[in-house]
């Protein structure tokens, strides 16, 4: 069959397209593997859909790597993934180069060990002059605690007298959240089955296209990505008016 990738309108791309990698733990269980196995085939994905997302032009990607809910799995598994994270930034660094990507992180880095945040520093400097495909790995992160967070600094604001309550609309608020500079998500994507946004982009999300799919995360990859870009195409975004209103 003919690729997604050549059925795609050119003209209508979404800029950004945020992922919920899931299924690492059932893919290595069905396959009779420890369920770090499950992890380190996900890597594979994560280069491929990278590559894939930079050949069709999509401008951000966001993929949820880490959550702060992931903190509570047993401390095997949460050593292993940090480790894995080491590993893929090293290996995968001179091609994310290549590709011409730039790298950023949303989340609570601080909470991630130290050699974690090393190689994420050194790599996101290597990769800062970078024109192409965004990626943004949200590490240790989840959607409340960015919110809480954004609403601490927003109130201290107000207190040292830098905005007045009566200016708080949607642009400032999303102002003091992590993903400040960067649109909103047109497409989300969660693989496995799940259908479940696990306190990802909450606010982010308000008018994105869902986008579920039964496949595991370690079989995902870019002609995958490319099938949600064309199912997302042949959807009607109203934003709240009638399919009468966009034509007008
Ligand atoms: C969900 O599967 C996946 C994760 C919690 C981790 C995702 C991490 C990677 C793919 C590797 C590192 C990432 C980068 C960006 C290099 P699960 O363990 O919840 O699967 P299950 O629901 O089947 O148990």
């Amino acid at each position: 069959m003919e690729s997604f990738r050549n059925r795609l309108d050119k003209n209508n791309i979404p800029k950004h397209v945020a992922i919920i990698m899931d299924g690492n733990g059932r893919w290595a269980e069905k396959h009779g593997k420890a369920r770090v196995f499950g992890h380190e085939r996900g890597v594979e994905s994560v280069r491929s859909v990278v590559e894939g997302a930079g050949e069709i032009g999509i401008k951000y990607l966001t993929l949820y790597a880490f959550s702060t809910e992931n903190w509570e799995r047993p401390k095997n598994e949460v050593d292993a993934l940090m480790e894995l994270l080491v590993q893929a930034i090293e290996m995968e660094t001179e091609s994310l180069m290549k590709n011409n990507v730039r790298l950023s992180t949303i989340g609570n880095i601080e909470a991630m060990p130290a050699k974690v945040k090393e190689k994420l520093e050194g790599c996101i400097s290597f990769l800062d002059s970078n024109t192409g495909l965004n990626l943004v790995l949200a590490l240790s992160y989840s959607s409340k605690w960015e919110i809480i967070n954004a609403v601490k600094n927003l109130v201290q604001d107000s207190i040292d007298k830098k905005i007045k309550p009566e200016k708080i609309n949607n642009e400032l608020f999303e102002g003091y959240l992590n993903t400040a500079k960067i649109l909103d998500p047109e497409l989300l994507i969660r693989t496995s089955g799940e259908y479940r946004i696990s306190n990802f982009l909450l606010w982010q999300i308000a008018y994105s296209e869902l986008y579920f799919t039964e496949k595991l995360w370690p079989d995902f990859r870019k002609e995958d990505l490319w099938e949600a870009v064309f199912d997302f195409q042949n959807r009607e975004r109203r934003f709240g008016k009638t399919s009468e209103q966009l034509i007008s």
